[in-house]
């Protein structure tokens, strides 16, 4: 019986420090295996943000259209795309496709999808959900928000997206926006949410972020 307690009580231990081994790591986000960073992932057609915020114009939403509304932003599939790519073809020819272009105009044709690969993602064990944050942060500031626009929170947590040829995951630490500066997302490690949900007094409790 004696045995049997003191092996209860040292697997305990040996249970207790293993899981404070494992918080503290997250907690202080010692940047071990760090998906995203470095070189971004090869994706199935070179989508350039640039040609189509800076240059065109158009607004993150109209792509990511779930994202002040779910949980995941979402990408859009390809006859959301083939709406402007009918006619933009990139020659300037009507029916004359560019190489990347043309991929998605055989993707249009056979009704395939585009397997477009992850630039961040959160291990399976963390829940997280844009739409509190894009709700909380376009609030008007006399309602205990931020106040901004729904495309310029994005930022935050993503850097200026529209100005990349190729996405790539970003360390954030502050964002200007007109004369305010915010706390940045960091590189969205488990320190990184927390510091900043105090910040916001939005909650910290483990089961907030975690299964
Ligand atoms: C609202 C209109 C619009 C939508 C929707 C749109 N695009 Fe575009 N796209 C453009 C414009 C404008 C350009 C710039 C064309 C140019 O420079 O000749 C462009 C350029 C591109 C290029 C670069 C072409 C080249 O050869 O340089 C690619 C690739 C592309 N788009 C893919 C996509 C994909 C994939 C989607 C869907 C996820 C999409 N586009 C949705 C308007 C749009
Ligand atoms: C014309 C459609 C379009 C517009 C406009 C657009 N995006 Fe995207 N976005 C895409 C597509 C397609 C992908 C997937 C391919 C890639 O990662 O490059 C993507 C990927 C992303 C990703 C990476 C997702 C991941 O896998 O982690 C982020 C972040 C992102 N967009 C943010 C933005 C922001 C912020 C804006 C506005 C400044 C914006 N996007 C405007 C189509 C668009
Ligand atoms: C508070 C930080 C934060 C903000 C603000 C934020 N994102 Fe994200 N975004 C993330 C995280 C974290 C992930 C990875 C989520 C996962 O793996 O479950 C992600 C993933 C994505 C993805 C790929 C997966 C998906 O959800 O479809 C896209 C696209 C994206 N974000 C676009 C946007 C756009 C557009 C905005 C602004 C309108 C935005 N994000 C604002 C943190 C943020
Ligand atoms: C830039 C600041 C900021 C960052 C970075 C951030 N959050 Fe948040 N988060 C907030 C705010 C503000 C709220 C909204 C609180 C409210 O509704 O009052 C929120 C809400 C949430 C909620 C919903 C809470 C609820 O009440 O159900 C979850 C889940 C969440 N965040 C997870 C995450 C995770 C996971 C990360 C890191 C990957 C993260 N957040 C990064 C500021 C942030
Ligand atoms: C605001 C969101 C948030 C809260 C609150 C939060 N976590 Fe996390 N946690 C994360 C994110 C995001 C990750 C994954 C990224 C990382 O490893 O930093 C993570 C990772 C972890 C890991 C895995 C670490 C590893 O190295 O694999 C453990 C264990 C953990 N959290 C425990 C906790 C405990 C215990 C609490 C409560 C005291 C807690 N978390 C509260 C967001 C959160």
């Amino acid at each position: 019986m004696k045995i049997l307690v003191a092996v209860v009580g040292l697997a305990s231990v040996a249970l207790v420090v293993l899981v404070a081994a494992f918080v503290l790591r997250a907690w202080f986000g010692a940047p071990f295996d760090v998906l995203g960073f470095g070189a971004p992932p090869a994706q199935p057609i070179a989508f350039p943000h640039t040609k189509h915020v800076q240059d065109a114009g158009i607004n993150c939403l109209f792509c990511h259209r779930n994202v002040t509304t779910g949980k995941a932003a979402t990408v859009p599939a390809v006859e959301q795309c083939m709406f402007c790519h009918k006619v933009i073809t990139g020659t300037g020819q009507a029916g004359q496709y560019s190489t990347e272009l043309a991929k998605l105009k055989q993707a249009s044709d056979n009704k395939e999808p585009i397997n477009w690969e992850r630039v961040h993602r959160m291990p399976d064990h963390v829940r997280f959900a844009h739409e509190p944050h894009l709700t909380f942060f376009t609030l008007p500031k006399d309602k205990g928000g931020v106040g901004l626009e729904a495309a310029q929170v994005c930022q935050v947590c993503h850097g200026d997206v529209g100005s990349m040829t190729v996405v790539q995951q970003v360390v954030v630490n502050e964002v200007q926006v007109g004369g305010t500066v915010l706390r940045g997302g960091g590189a969205l490690k488990m320190a990184d949410c927390v510091n900043c949900h105090r910040q916001y007094s939005a909650p910290t409790d483990c089961v907030i972020c975690h299964h």
